[in-house]
């Protein structure tokens, strides 16, 4: 496939899937929302709480300022740090940066976005594995950080479901359209947060979004109801992925926290208001937290999700965060902190086809289209130019509306990629045809909302059948069934091209993604107020969308975290992670290593982390690489974060960098690379026996050409569950003089794998070089 092809496309595409978002201000003069963080043990003694210390603070401003606009106070927060966020002048913000206990102080940010077979394609069964093991998910409570949710939706019906679990504080407010009645025993809580939008100019009236937990635009009421939606049967896509229709953790518990809002073209949220989201999910305990946005990728302690998901990780609550939707290129991870667990998009083995047969059954082939209307076209004229080169291929103006109307328009493939398939769908769309058949390799890169007329793509070996036989046959027809859901397709799992690839920029010490799950085309719940698809002049409506992102890759991991904790009450984490990442697969369903969507060519773990998520084997993992909070101080000490950073970040004074460390007991490992043609790196790990019983494990390494790996000892043994046992490993890379840097250190990789003698456990991790950034 031509890159010059690609390219167009995938920015057509990316218009569904990323949303960046500008950044309206309609705040007057200097007056800018900040959060601020503070020192909770400065606070003088008259103050009962901190909430009055910093509201005092804010009014004491006022009276001393100059501009005479009084400071105004948005949130207060406990949890996810102690501070608050107002609008402030700069003279305001002066006299704060001189107050006691002041400790940090930034301006609020704006974050952007980041879409059932797929239980079955995770291997969860009713009767086997981790649904029963884990009841389901029961008494899990899943804080799901999105644009809402649409209450009425049947995935979220609460029919056989115990009591609300009696620890939790959390609550459903009322606001437009949205009040106390629509919770129930699924969605037990429901919040919105838009004071910093609203601080930025932008008026949620109804119009736009509702000023609720409601959710205008889709995307929270899709990504709960994968993490948790209740079974409904029936449910399909206009004709298509029909089935029932679950979420990963069915029996679990929602709770909706909206910074999300919908604003002329896209979701915004500030991070004001999600911080404000993370504080109170923390504050209503809730036990897993999934957030599919992102925030421009700076020093964590910048960054809202980071700071939100440190303090998250002291409570004991797992953090499932979207890697982001801007690859396939190196060091693009978005939500890249070591202690969030950073989810990359994969695809699954459905697809969707048309039939195709031309004249009487001359000749049929089966291509690509997800075009939402049960149509059946029989024996229409099809149009193939009149031997011009750029009519065949549908180039811009090419087309005479004359010649076509009416008729199926079959344009042939490109090969020196001279027209893209974005401007052929244009020229058929101009001219007025009734369809038409595509030639190309592109076809799989296209979002079902892209179908907006009734066309098919086919491969260019079957568009060369098509095109030899337009050739030979005067005034051909077609005829085309659509609506086809095609189930096992292969390869599957494949790395979606958009998906953010790793390393990471801000702590490259750390392999990211750590995993992958489904993202590509999954069906879930959707809001049925709002069009997801435009046909000609009309609109279309769906209780259920196919949505595309690692937003849809998210809530899967955030679901099966909800089952792993249902059956491992006592992990952490990080154990919940190691779990995840160890047992993950690295094969297709074609036997090989997964591949790259894009080139087709085989992955590497800077695409795919450890592998793809398999929550079966998760649950009995054999051993965990296990992580404590002050071990994350300590590699946050590793990277050179001053004490005030550390302290803004952890929301602790109380720590030393005496044990500096890069090396985290990670269940991955990566070799940077820095402007040299060889290093050595030595990785000391800590394993953790989660089993029952004693055990013994050997060591098995696989690596590549130009990396040798030592592991010491070769052989561990655990007296009994918890016991640990600690190893080094030594990674020596020489890649010869031959080497190009970038081309051969990027993804070059091999695995450490410890097997347990007369046991059934193996615990895998990606060893994997990458050059510095
Ligand atoms: C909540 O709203 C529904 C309609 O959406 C209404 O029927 C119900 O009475 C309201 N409940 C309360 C407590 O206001
Ligand atoms: C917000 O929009 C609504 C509806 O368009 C309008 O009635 C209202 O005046 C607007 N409010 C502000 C503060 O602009
Ligand atoms: C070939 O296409 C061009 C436009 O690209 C058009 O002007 C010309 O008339 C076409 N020739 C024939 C023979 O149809
Ligand atoms: C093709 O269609 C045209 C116009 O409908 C007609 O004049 C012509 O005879 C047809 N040719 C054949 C081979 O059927
Ligand atoms: C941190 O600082 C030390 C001392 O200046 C330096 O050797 C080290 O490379 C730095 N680490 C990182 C990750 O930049
Ligand atoms: C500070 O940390 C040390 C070592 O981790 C711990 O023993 C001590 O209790 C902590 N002090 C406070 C006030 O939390
Ligand atoms: C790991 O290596 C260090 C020296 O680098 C050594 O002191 C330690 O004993 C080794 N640990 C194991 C478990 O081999
Ligand atoms: C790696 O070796 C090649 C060949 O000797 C050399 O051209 C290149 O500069 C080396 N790369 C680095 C980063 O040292
Ligand atoms: C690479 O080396 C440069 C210069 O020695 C240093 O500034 C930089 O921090 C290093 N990068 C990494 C990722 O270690």
């Amino acid at each position: 496939m031509s890159m010059a092809n690609f390219f167009p496309l995938k920015f057509l595409l990316s218009l569904f899937l990323l949303v960046w978002t500008a950044t309206p201000s309609s705040v007057s003069g200097d007056r800018k929302t900040y959060i601020i963080h503070m020192d909770k043990s400065a606070m003088p003694a008259p103050f009962s709480t901190h909430h009055d210390w910093y509201i005092s603070t804010l009014s004491s401003l006022s009276s001393s300022s100059s501009d005479g606009v009084a400071p105004t106070h948005l949130y207060t927060y406990t949890h996810v740090m102690d501070g608050f966020s107002a609008v402030l002048s700069q003279a305001h913000l002066d006299q704060i940066r001189n107050i006691p206990g002041h400790l940090d102080a930034y301006p609020d940010t704006i974050g952007h976005l980041h879409t059932t077979r797929t239980p079955k394609f995770l291997g969860l069964k009713k009767r086997a594995g981790i649904w029963p093991a884990a009841g389901f998910g029961n008494d899990i409570i899943i804080g799901v950080i999105d644009s809402g949710i649409w209450p009425e939706s049947e995935s979220f019906k609460d029919d056989n479901m115990p009591p609300v679990p009696a620890r939790w504080r959390g609550m459903c407010e009322v606001g437009t359209e949205f009040n106390t009645s629509h919770c129930n025993k699924k969605l037990i809580g429901a919040r919105s947060f838009s004071k910093g939008l609203k601080q930025r100019g932008f008026n949620i009236s109804k119009t736009d979004d509702y000023d609720s937990p409601r959710d205008f635009y889709g995307h929270g009421t899709h990504t709960s109801s994968t993490a948790a939606g209740s079974r409904v049967q029936h449910a399909d896509y206009f004709g298509y992925a029909e089935g029932t229709a679950v979420g990963v953790a069915p029996m679990a518990r929602i709770a909706m926290y909206k910074p999300l809002f919908f604003h002329e073209t896209d979701l915004k949220s500030a991070a004001a208001d999600v911080l404000a989201g993370m504080d109170q999910a923390i504050e209503d305990g809730v036990d897993v937290m999934s957030l599919s946005l992102g925030f421009p990728e700076t020093v964590f302690d910048g960054n809202p999700i980071a700071i939100g998901a440190f303090a998250a990780l002291k409570k004991g609550i797992f953090v499932s965060c979207s890697a982001g939707n801007s690859g396939p290129g190196a060091y693009t991870i978005l939500n890249g902190a070591p202690w969030i667990t950073t989810i990359g998009a994969g695809t699954i083995d459905r697809d969707y086809a048309a039939h195709i047969t031309l004249g009487d059954n001359e000749l049929t082939v089966t291509g690509r289209s997800v075009y939402p209307e049960n149509l059946f076209v029989s024996h229409v004229p099809i149009y193939f130019g009149y031997g011009n080169q750029s009519e065949k291929l549908c180039a811009p103006h090419s087309l005479d509306p004359k010649d076509v109307a009416g008729k199926y328009i079959f344009c042939a493939f490109d090969y020196d990629g001279l027209v893209g398939f974005a401007q052929q769908l244009k020229e058929i769309f101009r001219t007025g045809a009734a369809g038409a058949i595509l030639s190309s390799d592109m076809g799989k890169f296209l979002d079902p909302t892209d179908f907006n007329m009734p066309y098919v793509t086919i491969n260019p070996k079957d568009g060369e059948l098509v095109k030899n036989y337009m050739m030979n046959v005067k005034n051909a027809t077609v005829s085309i069934k659509f609506q086809i859901t095609v189930l096992g397709t292969k390869p599957a799992p494949q790395v979606a091209f958009f998906s953010s690839r790793g390393p990471a920029l801000q702590s490259p010490y750390i392999l990211k993604p750590d995993i992958l799950a489904p993202g590509v085309d999954i069906l879930a719940s959707w809001v049925p107020n709002r069009d997801v698809q435009p046909i000609r002049d009309q609109y279309l409506l769906s209780n259920y969308a196919l949505i595309s992102g690692t937003s849809m890759s998210c809530p899967h991991v955030a679901g099966i975290a909800a089952l792993l904790k249902a059956v491992h009450r006592d992990w952490s984490s990080a154990a919940i992670r190691s779990a995840m990442m160890t047992t993950a697969y690295l094969y297709d369903n074609d036997n090989g290593i997964i591949t790259n969507m894009e080139t087709g060519a085989a992955g590497t773990p800077l695409d795919f982390g450890a592998g793809h998520v398999n929550p079966n084997k998760a649950m009995d993992p054999g051993l965990v690489y296990d992580i404590e909070v002050e071990d994350y101080i300590n590699y946050l000490c590793g990277l050179n974060y001053t004490g005030s950073q550390i302290r803004v970040l952890t929301g602790t004074s109380n720590f030393t960098c005496e044990h500096a460390n890069l090396d985290l007991n990670y269940p991955s490992f990566i070799v940077i690379l820095n402007n040299t043609n060889s290093t050595s790196f030595i990785f000391k790990r800590v394993l953790t026996n989660v089993a029952d019983g004693s055990s013994t494990y050997r060591a098995m390494v696989n690596a590549p050409e130009g990396m040798k790996v030592v592991v010491q000892p070769a052989t561990i043994s655990f007296a009994g569950k918890y016991s640990k046992a600690e190893f080094n490993m030594t990674v020596s890379i020489s890649l010869g003089t031959n080497a190009i840097p970038h081309d051969d250190y990027i993804g070059n990789f091999g695995f450490l794998s410890w097997y347990e003698i007369n046991g059934k456990h193996m615990v895998r991790s990606p060893i994997v070089s990458a050059f510095a950034p």
